[in-house]
């Protein structure tokens, strides 16, 4: 068995910061943060918090499932910043959304964190452990940004993205997963502090590893990139998937963004794309996706994903 998308949401808060404003409080400019990143804006949250911006795209993804709540065997939240300790978001989520017969547990593993909830969901399916799986991938970084950081509070937003996997019979694709916990000093956060990062290290780790973790996966299931309808990288930064698209020679239209609305929402940036990039009717049965994840731990990994 395989767990195939049958529905999609998100949520992001409708309150944001464009560079402009950014730059009223540190010094940048929106010219330096579009040229090195590609962002143009990030949406911070005012009144929502990571279970409710959770709860917002959980809903939607239902709707557009048309499975209940009820149905729903196992919930997984990716996030790095949950509202509190204990409980888990997930259960939070659970509990507002009534889907009383799930499995819940959050799963921390930062930007890659939605790539590897989404092979633990596989992985549960095709042992035959659960049947139809909520995933959603909710942050609210700007509770853990240093707002007078200038190299981190410009990259960061708050949001939430979420999709639910229902079995269907098919073959599982291998994937390509790795960490390296030697190299995680180069993006930390402290209890109680802010996040930190060697932005330089963490660029030339995603340009090298994400072309080979991606080439891996390809050669794993006997794909080529021409297979391959769209390529969908975690949104940390446009140079780095114009690096990634330019490495493995593939041409950039098939790299969606949306990094330039949202910033680097760590574990939400996966679903939130995909979620966009379902309602705009991008996303056909039957095509091969890649998935592509990367940052803190360091973790990093590529999936094939079959809409
Ligand atoms: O999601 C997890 C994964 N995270 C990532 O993928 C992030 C990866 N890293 C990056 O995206 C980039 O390294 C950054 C966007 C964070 C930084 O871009 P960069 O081209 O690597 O810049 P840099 O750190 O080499 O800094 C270049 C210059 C420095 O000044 P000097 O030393 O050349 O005088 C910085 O102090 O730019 C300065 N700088 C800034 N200037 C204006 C750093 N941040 C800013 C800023 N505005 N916000």
């Amino acid at each position: 068995m395989i767990g195939k998308i049958c529905g999609t949401g998100s949520y992001v808060p409708v309150e944001y910061m464009d560079n402009h404003e950014l730059s009223r409080t540190v010094e940048t400019s929106d010219e330096w943060i579009r040229e090195r990143t590609g962002i143009v804006k990030r949406h911070i949250a005012k009144e929502d918090t990571t279970v409710s911006m959770a709860v917002k795209a959980a809903k939607q993804a239902l709707t557009d499932s048309e499975l209940c709540e009820e149905e729903i065997d196992l919930l997984i939240v990716s996030t790095i910043s949950s509202n509190v300790i204990l409980p888990c978001t997930a259960c939070e989520v659970q509990k507002e959304i009534h889907a009383i017969n799930a499995t819940c547990f959050d799963l921390n593993a930062a930007c890659t964190g939605f790539l590897f909830a989404y092979n633990t969901a596989q992985a549960y399916i095709a042992a035959g452990m659960c049947k139809n799986v909520l995933l959603i991938g909710a942050e609210c970084l700007s509770t853990l940004i240093d707002w007078k950081d200038r190299t981190t509070c410009i990259l960061f937003g708050d949001g939430a993205g979420a999709v639910v996997l229902r079995a269907e019979k098919g073959n599982l694709y291998r994937t390509v997963s790795c960490s390296d916990g030697r190299k995680g000093t180069a993006l930390t956060c402290d209890m109680g502090d802010y996040i930190k990062m060697n932005g330089q290290e963490v660029f030339k780790f995603a340009v090298r590893q994400v072309p080979e973790a991606i080439a891996g996966v390809l050669k794993e299931n006997n794909l080529k990139e021409e297979d391959i309808a769209h390529f969908i990288l975690h949104q940390a930064n446009r140079r780095i998937v114009e690096a990634v698209a330019r490495r493995m020679n593939v041409e950039l239209d098939k790299f969606p963004m949306n990094l330039q609305e949202y910033g680097n929402t760590s574990s939400a940036s996966i679903p939130l794309l995909l979620d966009e990039m379902n309602r705009q009717g991008k996303l056909k049965r039957g095509q091969k996706l890649i998935l592509a994840g990367f940052g803190a731990g360091l973790s990093w990994g590529a999936s094939v994903l079959e809409w």
